[in-house]
């Protein structure tokens, strides 16, 4: 029903490629607030537009777990508990974890071997958790501050969107 967002501009900056993914989400969710299909449709459009990623997707809470959700990339681990891993850091403190080389992180869950660096922003609504927005590279320090903001405004979006 809707058309594929246009591409982004190959030479974009940080802040017009947000500006891009924001946009293109909107679209993509508009009208529809099905979770599995906006989490899906939006774990694609990460995948397809940002450089140099090897996994993007969601792990979604239930119970005292992190579940896999919609993803693009190898296929990962499905249960995170919520002690374990960047994914559970940034559940238990509610913040985005940007992790320059997850080699040298403690307790870094290793679900492809190619990846180096992450990046891991929770999914709230209000004070509730519901799961978290992860993306990997195997380019080491991948992931910068603005790329924090940018998908915080993308995850915040996406949950204003679905019935999560
Ligand atoms: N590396 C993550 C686990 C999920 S995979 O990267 C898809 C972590 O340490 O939480």
């Amino acid at each position: 029903m809707h058309p594929a967002p246009a591409p982004a501009p190959a030479d974009a900056d940080p802040a017009a490629l947000y500006d891009h993914l924001l946009r293109a989400l909107d679209g993509l969710v508009a009208g529809e607030r099905d979770p599995i299909a906006n989490l899906a449709n939006a774990a694609a459009l990460l995948y397809a537009t940002l450089p140099g990623l090897n996994w993007a997707g969601f792990y979604l809470l239930r119970g005292a777990e992190l579940v896999v959700g919609p993803f693009q990339g190898r296929p990962a681990c499905v249960r995170i508990a919520l002690d374990r891993g960047v994914c559970g850091a940034a559940a238990r403190a509610r913040r985005t974890q940007i992790v320059a080389d997850v080699h040298a992180f403690p307790g870094h869950i290793a679900c492809d071997a190619a990846s180096n660096a992450e990046i891991v922003v929770p999914l709230l609504r209000g004070d509730r958790l519901l799961g978290v927005l992860d993306l990997d590279s195997p380019l080491p320090g991948r992931f910068s501050e603005e790329d924090g903001r940018g998908l915080e405004a993308f995850a915040a979006r996406l949950v204003a969107a679905s019935d999560l």
